[in-house]
């Protein structure tokens, strides 16, 4: 059974929101500059995409989820792991991981039957970033080790 559409946006908007916010603890540990300056536009697609998700939202007349603090999503582990991890690669590992988590649950609500045509075309436009964001990250861990 798949989720409500409520649900099912709400749920990618958090972990947007998770997502930006391992990209901006990755890019304290990352300090090749070009390769600081891609990811920075990553962490800004994540963000995009909830103000996005959100304007949908409130255009349904839903009410767009409210920022929490703490990650405790999908992310939870590969936001630890970006957080302790030592170094460039350790943060980069750790960011593929999350990485391959967002593309998954893009994927999966790209699936649900129960979404209306213009919430399908924007996850659809979002999952496009969401590809490009990991083949980059697969692209320098491949280089890098
Ligand atoms: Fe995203
Ligand atoms: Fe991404």
């Amino acid at each position: 059974m798949s989720k409500n559409i409520v649900d099912e946006v709400s749920g990618l908007i958090k972990l947007d929101w998770d997502a930006a916010e391992c990209y901006d603890r990755a890019l304290e540990k990352i300090e090749t500059p070009d390769m600081h300056r891609t990811i920075a536009t990553f962490a800004d697609d994540h963000r995009r995409h909830v103000d996005r998700l959100s304007e949908y939202m409130v255009s349904i007349g839903e009410t767009p989820p409210e920022r929490s603090k703490d990650i405790k999503g999908h992310l939870m582990e590969s936001y630890a792991a970006i957080r302790s991890a030592t170094g460039e690669v350790g943060a980069l590992k750790s960011l593929h991981t999350s990485e391959k988590m967002t593309n998954k649950e893009y994927r999966k609500a790209l699936e649900n039957e129960n979404l209306a045509e213009e919430a399908h075309a924007i996850i659809m436009d979002h999952y496009e970033d969401e590809k490009r964001h990991l083949m980059y990250v697969e692209e320098v861990l491949h280089t890098k080790v």
